[in-house]
């Protein structure tokens, strides 16, 4: 094991590497209040639709997937990211949809932030240009709460949500994914 230790514009990233490929991802993460009300709407999502609800804890929205790399990369992948000014914005949770295909429920918004597809679109330019790949597909924001889902009528009040979630989002995170028997384990590594 070692301790890298990463500095850049004044940010500490402390990432303890074994050598293994590492599987990582860009992800906005919900705090307080937001994570509280998405735990609940799980909750009452699992219920409706069976399947079995996203664990409290990895509750997140994926901005870029990149998967597999070297921890060797971990650094130029941060150097990459810090390059990145992105502005404060509100995600404003608005409804929940069911996706066939996959089997998912997910939470999403009516209009995506400008602000949120210019961090996203600025995070895949200089990843490029540091020469990492990734998936080129549109960037469609989902919050994925129910996975294997069994029945898919979802009520109206769901599918419009009464109260929508006003998400203030001002950091977003470097997130390592680790397959732990039937789950995926989500541990921050950058912010
Ligand atoms: P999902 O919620 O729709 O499954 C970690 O795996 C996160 O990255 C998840 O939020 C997942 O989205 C997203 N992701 C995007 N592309 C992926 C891929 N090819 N493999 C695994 N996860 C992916």
């Amino acid at each position: 094991m070692h301790d890298h230790q990463y500095r850049e514009s004044g940010q500490l990233k402390q990432i303890r590497t074994s050598g293994e490929p590492i599987r990582v991802f860009f992800a906005i993460w919900p705090k307080e209040a937001v994570w509280r009300q998405l735990c609940d709407l799980s909750e009452k999502l699992e219920l409706v639709c069976g399947g079995r609800r996203t664990r409290a804890e990895s509750i997140h929205l994926t901005l870029i997937f990149l998967g597999e790399m070297e921890t060797s990369q971990l650094h130029t992948l941060c150097l990459a990211a810090n390059t990145v000014r992105g502005q404060v914005f509100n995600f404003i949770v608005e409804g929940i949809r069911y996706w066939k295909l996959n089997r998912l429920v997910y939470a999403e918004t009516g209009e995506t932030p400008l602000e949120l597809f210019d961090l996203v679109g600025s995070l895949k330019n200089a990843l490029s240009a540091y020469g990492f790949s990734f998936d080129h597909r549109t960037f469609t924001p989902h919050i994925t709460l129910v996975r294997k889902v069994q029945r898919h009528v979802l009520p109206k009040s769901l599918i419009h949500l009464v109260e929508p979630i006003v998400w203030s989002v001002n950091e977003y995170i470097l997130v390592k994914s680790e397959q732990a028997r039937d789950r995926s384990v989500y541990t921050p590594i950058g912010r």
